[in-house]
């Protein structure tokens, strides 16, 4: 088989990349290693920025999200029973939209369908040949079967567990790493959410985030030991410990529910640098990870995908490379803003075990600033609803 692009993984930012290619004529073939409904299945990202609104709109697969999203003009912030809301439309006149990862998945699997576009799914053992020559191909197995595809480039977009980062070789390859030492359990449950915004809470007890997917979906989080796991939590037990960690008013409201997804996931912060080898481009997860709070991971490899996608598109239409030569500097920028923004954030709300007295204090005080100082929440508000691509 032959095409331009081969994008190793179907997840979000290789299905984007994908369709956007595909609407300026640029063939491309995404393998998967899954299904697609194990892929529909992972409860993720909620938040959207408007950047990935745009390129979700540019790639002709914006009309359920303008039907169904809920556009969310500030988030709420407490500490104990201290409340605040930063006003994003108020200080930076932007939003963001609160429409699940699973959602934007779905939409883009079914604009690749009706477009032809094709996705081999349950692929195994896909391997990386000649990205630092001129002419790289792709092979995998299928159903027993060996396959190869010829291509120009090779887009890498398999997550943090894929094969095309580890194709870098560490002569070249750079990892940044910070792991965190908790990590966060989330329950989904058909439940209206407890507020009509998002709810980022620092407690004594630890971290707890209120969010939700839509008027009879909640989804909350509540931070936890890296020991633990989903079957160590009943739904009664943290049901009550996420109203041990919101504010009082909340928590008389708070409707709870059975629920229909519990998970643990842990938090890292990730670089790998540089993005680019060759004719293989990293993008997404397969490059960088964040800590979830503040909702950048789907964002993030949106934002890879634009400048990849610009990239290549110049390449194809007017011969200039310019593009895809500054694609790892150009991505490392804004993706080293948002790991600061991430850790910041996470630094901000979670009870860390090391944590002294003096550090507590740190981060009331930091908090106390922010609820107090525009400046700080101008910041803050330009980072939630995305810096500029
Ligand atoms: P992925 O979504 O990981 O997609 C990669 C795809 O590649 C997968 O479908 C995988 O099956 C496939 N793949 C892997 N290896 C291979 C291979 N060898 N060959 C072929 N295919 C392969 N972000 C937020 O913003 N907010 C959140 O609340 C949030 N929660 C999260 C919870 C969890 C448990 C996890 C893991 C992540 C969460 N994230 C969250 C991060 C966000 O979901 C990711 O940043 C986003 O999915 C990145 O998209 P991606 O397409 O780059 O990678
Ligand atoms: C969600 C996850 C986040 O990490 C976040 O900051 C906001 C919302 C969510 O899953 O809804």
């Amino acid at each position: 088989m032959k095409t331009q692009v081969a994008i190793i993984g179907g997840g979000p930012s290789g299905l984007l990349l994908s369709q956007l290619l595909s609407t300026v004529g640029i063939d491309s073939v995404v393998l998967e290693r899954k299904t697609k409904d194990y892929v529909l299945g992972r409860i993720r990202a909620g938040v959207l920025e408007q950047g990935l609104v745009g390129m979700l709109e540019e790639a002709g697969c914006a009309d359920r999200l303008h039907a169904e999203g809920h556009v969310h003009d500030g988030a709420l912030l407490s500490y104990g029973d201290e409340t605040f809301r930063v006003d994003f439309k108020g200080l930076v006149d932007a939003s963001v939209v609160v429409y699940g990862q699973t959602e934007v998945t779905r939409d883009l699997y079914d604009a690749r369908e009706r477009a032809g576009g094709e996705i081999v799914f349950e692929v195994e053992n896909v391997q990386i040949h000649g990205a630092d020559e001129d002419a790289p191909f792709v092979t995998y197995d299928k159903d027993g079967e060996a396959h190869r595809i010829d291509c120009d480039f090779i887009a890498g977009c398999d997550g943090f567990h894929g094969v095309s980062r580890q194709a870098i070789p560490l002569s070249v390859r750079r990892e940044y790493e910070k792991i965190y030492p908790f990590g966060w359990l989330g329950v989904l449950s058909e439940t209206p959410p407890v507020h009509d915004e998002l709810i980022y809470a620092n407690s004594e007890r630890g971290f707890a985030l209120c969010s939700m997917r839509n008027d009879h979906l909640s989804r909350y989080y509540i931070q936890c030991s890296l020991s633990e796991t989903p079957a160590d939590w009943t739904d009664a037990a943290f049901w009550e410990e996420l109203k041990r960690r919101i504010p009082t008013d909340m928590a008389a409201k708070l409707v709870t529910g059975p629920s229909i997804e519990k998970s643990i996931a842990p938090l890292r912060s990730l670089v790998t640098e540089p993005m680019r080898w060759g004719r293989l481009f990293l993008c997404g997860d397969a490059a960088h990870i964040v800590p979830p709070t503040g909702a950048k991971g789907l964002n993030t490899a949106a934002s890879d995908v634009h400048y990849l996608f610009q990239g290549l598109k110049s390449y194809y239409r007017d011969k200039d490379p310019a593009g895809i030569d500054g694609y790892s500097a150009n991505a490392l920028r804004r993706v080293w803003k948002v790991e600061r923004f991430s850790w910041w954030f996470s630094s901000l709300l979670h009870r860390y075990p090391d944590q002294s007295p003096f550090d507590l204090k740190m981060q009331i005080a930091e908090l106390d600033f922010l609820r107090s100082n525009e400046a700080a929440q101008l910041a803050m508000a330009q980072n939630y609803v995305g810096l500029p691509y």
